[in-house]
This record gives C-alpha cells, sequence and structure tokens, in this order.
C-alpha cells in the first residue's frame, strides 16, 4: 500500500485544486486556483469560461501540489478525482487529466463524489486534529488509558447527521461509518435554489461581486436581522410531486418522493422577497451605483474591499442584507437540527462554501452547545472547494481497492445516498 499517498484532483466549478493527502488524514499540500477574478464581472460561473481555466491551470496547480507535499509522481499510490455533480465541461477536464496520471504511472484511479468529498473536508480535519493529539499525548508520556478513553469516544464512530451547504446544493445526509467505508442517506434537500445559490443572487441583485456569500457575511453585521420579517413557508411535498420534472440543477441530483417535507428547503422565495423589498423601497438605482463604483465604472477599485462597499450601503440596505442572512441562517438551523434529533445522530457536520458563514457558525454552535449535540465544521480553507476532501474520500476507496476503470465520465448531476 506504500506510504497511503493519494494525488486528489477537484474541477466541478470555478475552482481548480489539486492536493496531496497521507492515509486520508495528513495533508502533504493543498492548493486551490480560484477563477474569481474571471466570472466576478458576470455575476455568476460561465460554464464555458470555467472550463477554459481549468484547462490552464490543471497542469501547474497539480505540479504546485507535488512541490509542495515534496513528493514526486512515483511516490503516490492513486490519483482521485471529483466525477460529480458539477459542470460537465468543467469535470471532464480533472477527469481526462487524472486518468492520464493514472495510466502514465500505472496506478489506480478512484472517482469522488464532490458531495462526499465535503463531507470528508469535516473528517479530515477530525482526523488532523487527534493525531495531533495524539502525537502530543505520545510526546508527554500520557499513559495509554488516556488515547483508548480517546478512541472509545471517537465520533467518527458515531452516525452524523451532515448538512451540505454550498453554491449547488443544500442537502442533509445521515452520514454511517461502516469498516472504514461510508453510507449516505439522504434525508432532505432543496427543492429548488440552494442557500449558496440564494446568497449569490441577492449579492448580484444588489449590486455586490461574486461570490455573494463572503460580501453579505461582511455587510450583515452592521445591520439590524430583524428589521425585515422574511418568512419560509412549510413545504408541501405533494405540490412538488404533480408529476412535473424538477427545473434546477440542484433538484436533479436527487429524488424528494420519499422525503420527510420537514427536511425540504426552498430558497427561491426568500430571493424573490428579497426582489420585492428591493422594488418596492427603490433600492435599485442605489445598487447599480454600487455596482458601478466597485466593478464596473472607470474608478473601479481592481479588487474591492468590505470598506468600500460598505460605504456604498445606507442602513436599509444594511438592515435587508442583516435580516436576509438571519432568516436563511435559522431556515438551515430549525430544519438541520429537527433532522438530527428525529433520527437520533449524536452530531451534526455542517460543510459545503455556506457553512465558512460567520453567523451560521455562531448559531449552529450555540444551537449544538443548548442541545449538549456536537457540531462540527471544517476549516475555512476546507469549507470551499478543494482537493484536499476529495483526497481524503478517496482512502476509504484506496483501502477497499474501489478504483474506476478508464472508461470513467463525468457525472454532471451524480447524487449521493439514495
Ligand atoms: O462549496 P463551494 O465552494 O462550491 C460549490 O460546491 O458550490 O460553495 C460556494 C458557495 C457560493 O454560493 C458562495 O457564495 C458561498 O458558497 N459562500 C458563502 C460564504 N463563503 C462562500 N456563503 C455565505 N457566507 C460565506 N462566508
Ligand atoms: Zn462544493
Amino acid at each position: 500500500m506504500g506510504n497511503g499517498l493519494i494525488l486528489a484532483i477537484e474541477s466541478s466549478c470555478d475552482e481548480t485544486a489539486a492536493a496531496v493527502v497521507e492515509r486520508g488524514s495528513r495533508t502533504l499540500s493543498s492548493v486551490v486556483a480560484s477563477q474569481i477574478a474571471t466570472h466576478a464581472r458576470y455575476g455568476g460561473v460561465v460554464p464555458e469560461l470555467a472550463s477554459r481555466e481549468h484547462l490552464r491551470a490543471v497542469v501547474p496547480v497539480v505540479r504546485a501540489a507535488l512541490a509542495q507535499a515534496n513528493v514526486t509522481l512515483n511516490d503516490l499510490d492513486a490519483i482521485a478525482v471529483t466525477s460529480g455533480p458539477g459542470l460537465a465541461g468543467a469535470l471532464l477536464v480533472g477527469i481526462t487529466y487524472a486518468k492520464a496520471l493514472a495510466f502514465a504511472q500505472n496506478i489506480p484511479l478512484i472517482a469522488v463524489n464532490h458531495l462526499e468529498g465535503h463531507i470528508h473536508a469535516v473528517l479530515l480535519n477530525e482526523r488532523e486534529t487527534s493525531e495531533r493529539r495524539s502525537s502530543l499525548d505520545d510526546a508527554s508520556g500520557v499513559p495509554d488509558l488516556a488515547s483508548e478513553t480517546w478512541e472509545s469516544t471517537n465520533p467518527q464512530d458515531e452516525p452524523a447527521l451532515a448538512l451540505v451547504v454550498s453554491g449547488g446544493h443544500t442537502h442533509l445526509y445521515l452520514a454511517r461509518p461502516a469498516h472504514d467505508a461510508w453510507t449516505y442517506a439522504l434525508i432532505g434537500r432543496t427543492v429548488d435554489d440552494a442557500a449558496g445559490e440564494a446568497y449569490d443572487k441577492v449579492a448580484k441583485l444588489l449590486g455586490l461581486g461574486y461570490p455573494g456569500g463572503p460580501w453579505i457575511d461582511s455587510l450583515a453585521q452592521y445591520g439590524n436581522p430583524q428589521a425585515v420579517p422574511f418568512a419560509f413557508a412549510q413545504i408541501k411535498t405533494k405540490l412538488h410531486l404533480a408529476g412535473k420534472p424538477p427545473r434546477t440543477k440542484a433538484a436533479k441530483t436527487a429524488p424528494i418522493a420519499n422525503l420527510d417535507p420537514h427536511f425540504l428547503f426552498s430558497f427561491s422565495g426568500i430571493k424573490t422577497a428579497v426582489l420585492r423589498y428591493v422594488e418596492l423601497h427603490n433600492l435599485r438605482p442605489e445598487a447599480e451605483a454600487r455596482r458601478e463604483s466597485l466593478y464596473t465604472g472607470p474608478d473601479a477599485p481592481a479588487k474591492p474591499t468590505v470598506e468600500a462597499a460598505l460605504a456604498t450601503c445606507d442602513p436599509q440596505t444594511l438592515d435587508l442584507i442583516a435580516s436576509f442572512q438571519h432568516a436563511v441562517v435559522g431556515d438551515l438551523m430549525k430544519k438541520t437540527f429537527a433532522a438530527q434529533e428525529s433520527l437520533g445522530a449524536t452530531r451534526i457536520l455542517v460543510t459545503g462554501g455556506v457553512a465558512a458563514n460567520r453567523e451560521l457558525r455562531s448559531r449552529f454552535t450555540a444551537e449544538g452547545v443548548r442541545r449538549n449535540i456536537r457540531v462540527a465544521f471544517p476549516t475555512l480553507a476546507l469549507s470551499t472547494d478543494n482537493a484536499a476532501m476529495i483526497a481524503a474520500a478517496a482512502w476509504p476507496r484506496f483501502k477497499a481497492r474501489d478504483f474506476a476503470t478508464s472508461s470513467l465520465s463525468a457525472d454532471p448531476s451524480l447524487a449521493l445516498g439514495r
């Protein structure tokens, strides 16, 4: 099995990433080339541009990951790659390169579901922390009993309720560890937009850049979260089962037929409510002026700062931003804890780009403390797309010799779990 070194490549959306991870638990390198600058001015990811940028970046990013890990291709035991879900053309760039590397090195190729990758971002963090802990214990001469106690309470042995909340997904899974491998059952998901998509659309509407999440995250703290009472209606599954195929890309990645409606999300309503508020209070001209001063105007800075954006926002806009975020986080929290309680999961994992959100982290953590439920997040760098999480998810597959064949192709709507 060598040293258990896996090189992973991730190119499902707008980041080209490569990482080398040892035995699914020690990150030797994690390199992410973001395409934000390419897509920012369009207010969203342009698929054709994404593929072109991946083509440009994939070779240097992989080289950088090997160099930073201080390994060569010959040291690797396997190549892992994201095979879906994501943009077809973008995925194919990573898959094609991963196949070529695996073939040339004569080592296995492992296909990883991007959503499983996000879940493993949290598990990777936990493993790294526990390894650091046990090596500290070793060094300090703490008796074996202590590490045994740690092992027996290892949270990675327990089923977890995982919320994957990103630009493409808002999905709840029950993740169960089973002899190194993990199994996933889909518990809930969005019936329309993903939470990150709502962040991005609201930011675009307000003249802020792409991705919108970090802008809203930063500006929300200056507004009153109670100012606009946004509400989420209970979703009726039957409405969505009227024989019509789901319309959005998020909806296509998983069926909703047998899901408890209490665990379904919908973010298109709040997006429309924000739009109505903007129209009603005539905030559009201000948003246009903001876009111009931050992005499109002759004096627009190369890289707009939060301070510059803040200077363009009146209190009403800041209240709108704060209220939007408060409502979204509240809804995510309510349904996630309800699912955790109903399924008897002993802990919650929150992961994906939106898990980088400060209000989300603090409110989920506080609610976890109140209910005595562990809530774990990846580090900020591992929350958004990266390849270390792909290498971590590939490790159990490597041990199980669950390898992809040379016919591996991109699956843009690849589902996870049932
Ligand atoms: O996981 P990710 O990098 O890519 C996908 O798989 O989609 O997530 C990107 C999404 C974007 O919608 C972005 O606006 C959102 O995550 N995001 C945030 C924050 N940072 C990124 N949303 C809220 N608050 C943040 N701090
Ligand atoms: Zn992602």
